[in-house]
């Protein structure tokens, strides 16, 4: 038994032997299967440069978007400078810094609000000189900063996009140009981008037949063009790079004072070319404020690309690293905020909570009278009964469940408003989109309402128009005398209003709710459902344009109509001699 044991152990000893033999370069026992296939190298380094300014609005998103992107974090080194700020960006960059800074190779955050204004800007949307002077200083720290980091590339990104393609990074590099910015989208539906086609001797921005298949995406591709901002990357491999700057400005500059300017030049003076990529869908940039704009402009059209992107998969994210700060809601300076909604529609109920979340809006669900789920004894209960007559002039049939429900749900909140002593309240329906700008346009609205016509009683924010031309309340260029009209999209309704629209006793001559209510302020077409209800002194106004619209139109995919669908009302309730 001893000897096999033997054999194996100079076996194994063997063997140790020859290994070890293979530690030495030039192993001739095992030589060299070197597998050449294996060429992976560590991605570029890249560092990414944020300038932020009151931008609390925008920087959980932003930061939940950079969190994001598609590429090693350990390959990307941050460097943001907050300052001149009165909001809390400090505070959320902070505590996002704190909570990610070892996922990055490194972060340098530096905070410095001690000034909260330039001496000759007129506002925080202000682009003053002296503004542009300390922008396009720290645009020059960015780069050295880039520069001495030995970074491969260089992302220089604004806080007021919002970069919702996690590829952007590997998508530009892929280009191999030196110079290219991803093209995004505006916030609001405006021909705007953050590239130029043209610019002019002085160096200010030209409009050029070129932009437009660009920036509507007819040529898809990476275009040569003078101008790229708010997203750029560079490579700083490239040793002509070495040679770009914003501070100082390229000899003989005699353009204005802009940094993104003087650097498009100090590109151009060294014969470089910016390129700009629109070949995906990459994000939004917020359009920049005019001097007259405030703030809170800068904040509302935030808001509007948080309620667009509501609508689209997959929507906004925020950074899970940022405490959720819920803004303060209130109802708009009315009594009462309603919002009508069928049980059974949660996903719109959900829909529309978000929207009010983001408006800051204080509204209270009105569950809705479910037409489907009226019956003929309850309508008795109620004493509903039918208008005579009355057929639908379009598709002539009588009053759906639907349209019945619909119209016990306004009638709902008419008795409630008079019940609580309310004296002016909103109406929502439920499957409402917003216009951008919403508040300031809402409240601009009621001042001009409140002096020009303060005996109204109810006020569309959104309904459907049947007329094209509409008399403009005098003076104004906000306000119209709404004629005929459907839909109860969103209102405005005064005490006085609901006071006269209950006193008619409409639900014993019931009619569609948007048929009668231009009845009530007297511009309905049809005088034999007219002559039913008097007197007809509703003082009825409209915002033109108007302030919200429905999402889904008629006919369009996923229009569903929970009036007019339903089945019909039987006989027995429609005739109201029957009662
Ligand atoms: C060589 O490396 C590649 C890439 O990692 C791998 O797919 C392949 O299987 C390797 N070949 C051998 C012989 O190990
Ligand atoms: C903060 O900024 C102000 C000017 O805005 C400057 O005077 C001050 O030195 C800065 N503080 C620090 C710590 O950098
Ligand atoms: C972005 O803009 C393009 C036009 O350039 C448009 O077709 C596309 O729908 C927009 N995408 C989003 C998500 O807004
Ligand atoms: C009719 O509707 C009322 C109110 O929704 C409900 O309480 C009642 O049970 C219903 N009756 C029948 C027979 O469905």
């Amino acid at each position: 038994m001893a000897a096999p044991m033997l054999t194996c152990r100079l076996l194994l000893m063997l063997l140790a032997f020859l290994a070890d033999l293979c530690t030495f370069p030039r192993c001739e026992l095992f030589s060299g299967e070197y597998n050449t296939t294996i060429e992976a190298v560590s991605q570029p380094t890249v560092v990414i440069t944020i300038l932020v300014r009151n931008k609390a609005h925008v920087l959980p998103w932003f930061l939940g978007h950079l969190e994001k992107l598609d590429y090693p974090k350990h390959r990307i080194g941050l460097w943001i400078r907050n300052d001149h700020s009165i909001d809390d960006s400090a505070v959320i960059l902070q505590e996002w810094v704190d909570a990610v800074r070892n996922q990055y190779h490194f972060i340098d955050l530096e905070i410095n609000n001690t000034e909260t204004g330039f001496s000759d800007e007129k506002g925080a949307c202000d682009w003053s000189v002296e503004r542009f002077d300390h922008v396009i200083k720290l645009r020059q720290e960015a780069l050295n900063f880039a520069r001495r980091k030995w970074a491969d590339y260089l992302f220089m990104l604004d806080a007021d996009i919002v970069l919702e393609n996690k590829d952007t990074l590997t998508l530009l590099m892929a280009e191999k140009k030196i110079i290219v910015g991803p093209m995004l989208n505006a916030s609001i539906g405006e021909t705007y981008s953050n590239f130029w086609a043209g610019m002019d001797n002085k160096g200010y921005y030209q409009r050029k037949p070129e932009y437009f298949p660009v920036v509507n995406r007819e040529t898809l591709g990476s275009f040569p063009v003078p101008m790229v901002h708010s997203a750029v990357l560079m490579d700083l491999r490239y040793k002509i790079t070495e040679k770009l700057a914003y501070d100082p400005p390229p000899k003989n500059y005699r353009g204005p004072i802009d940094d993104i300017i003087i650097f498009a030049h100090s590109i151009k003076s060294e014969g470089l070319v910016m390129h700009i990529l629109n070949t995906e869908y990459f994000g939004q940039v917020l359009i920049p404020m005019g001097t007259h704009n405030t703030l809170t402009d800068d904040v509302e059209q935030f808001h509007y690309v948080q309620l667009e992107a509501m609508d689209n998969y997959p929507g906004l994210s925020v950074s899970p690293h940022v405490n959720f700060r819920p803004r303060p809601k209130d109802t708009l300076g009315f009594d009462q905020v309603y919002m009508i909604n069928l049980v059974r529609r949660q996903e719109r109920r959900d829909r529309m909570m978000k929207s009010f979340d983001i408006l800051g809006i204080d509204a209270k669900v009105l569950d809705a009278v479910d037409g489907k789920l009226l019956n003929e004894t309850y309508l008795k209960k109620l004493g509903v009964q039918m208008m005579p007559g009355y057929a639908d002039p379009y598709h002539v049939r009588p009053l759906t469940m639907g349209e019945i429900g619909c119209f016990l749900s306004h009638y709902k909140i008419w008795e409630d408003m008079l019940d609580n002593n309310y004296e002016r309240i909103i109406v929502f329906e439920d499957d409402v989109r917003f216009e951008p700008y919403f508040r300031r346009k809402f409240f601009n609205m009621m001042r001009e309402v409140d002096t020009k016509v303060p005996d109204w009683d109810l006020l569309y924010i959104g309904r459907k128009r049947l007329h094209r031309s509409e008399e403009w309340v005098d003076g104004s260029e906000q306000l119209v005398w709404p004629s005929y009209s459907y839909w109860t999209l969103s209102y405005l309704l005064s005490r006085r209003g609901a006071t006269k629209l209950v006193q008619q006793r409409p639900l014993q001559k019931m009619i569609p709710v948007d048929e009668y209510l231009p009845i009530m302020f007297d511009r309905h077409p049809e005088d034999d459902w007219k002559k039913n209800f008097y007197p007809r002194n509703l003082v009825g106004v409209s915002a033109e344009p108007l302030l919200v619209n429905p999402t889904h139109y008629t006919g369009e995919v996923n229009y569903i109509s929970d009036t007019e669908d339903s089945h019909t009302v039987d006989t027995d309730i429609e005739g109201h001699d029957e009662l």
